[in-house]
């Protein structure tokens, strides 16, 4: 059972308290195909250490498994389920006001994921891919203020700097694409689609939880230049060689 509370001064000052194992299970039942598919995308926007976003990934892990079994044999390929457990890994998305929630967050879904990276892939393990995936937590989970969608300095306090979120996807065998996009633009598009739902057809799945909605997230194309960043495509286990 993890502890709901680290102090009374936390509480008071950003409502951190944090929800039990039991909660979070129910709630993500309510979506549970999606908490069970690879690659659907998650963000929570107060994301504290991770409760919700690591049960998540232990899901979605299970299912990397399942999709690593070639037909007709039991156990899944190391290679392929390395990929798949890299997507689940990179479709999981969090905010947090307090860095060391943050930090907390990151390392707890890197060990989540490193312990059956091992379990699967045994003596086929590979530091650069240990790296990436460091690296995509490092850009998937993000110290921030959901409200003003900025990033925040080491105090909680905004900065000028646009939250950024990374899309990550599988281009050509091996090779990933990461396109960077402003938050608050997404969230601006996402309103303007919502309001007008003819506008555009969908294709990332929307997930809802909690309080406040997990985003849905980014679509299959920029819908509007202003959002889109940039973008880069490597080998998945050298992503982080571009860009910071
Ligand atoms: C109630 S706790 C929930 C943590 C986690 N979601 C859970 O259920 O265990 C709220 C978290 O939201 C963070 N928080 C509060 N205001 C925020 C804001 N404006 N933007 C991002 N995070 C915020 C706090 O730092 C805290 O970690």
């Amino acid at each position: 059972m993890t502890k709901q509370v680290k102090s009374r001064q936390r509480v008071a000052d950003h409502g951190e308290v944090f929800t039990a194992d039991r909660e979070v299970n129910a709630m993500l039942d309510l979506v549970k195909q999606e908490t069970e598919r690879v690659d659907s995308r998650f963000l929570e926007p107060a994301c504290g250490d991770g409760n919700f976003l690591a049960e998540i990934l232990r899901r979605k892990l299970v299912a990397a498994k399942r999709r690593a079994i070639p037909p007709r044999k039991k156990k899944p390929l190391p290679l392929e389920f390395e990929k798949q457990s890299v997507i689940a890994v990179a479709s999981i998305y969090g905010v947090d006001l307090m860095m060391d929630n943050v930090l907390a967050c990151r390392e707890r879904l890197y060990n989540i994921w490193n312990e059956e990276y091992e379990a699967v892939c045994k003596k086929e393990v590979n530091e650069d891919c240990r790296e990436a995936v460091r690296f995509i937590l490092s850009r998937n989970i993000v110290c921030g203020n959901a409200l003003s969608l900025k990033e925040v300095d080491e105090n909680g306090n905004d900065t000028e700097e646009p939250i950024v979120f990374s899309e990550w996807s599988f281009v050509m065998g091996t090779r990933m694409q990461r396109k960077d996009y402003r938050f608050d633009k997404l969230l601006a598009g996402e309103y303007e689609a919502s309001t007008n739902a003819k506008k555009k057809k969908k294709k990332s799945v929307e997930v809802e939880y909690q309080q406040m909605s997990l985003m849905p997230m980014l679509e299959d194309k920029p819908s509007d230049e202003g959002e889109f960043l940039t973008s880069y495509v490597a080998d998945y286990r050298r992503i982080q060689d571009y860009g910071k």
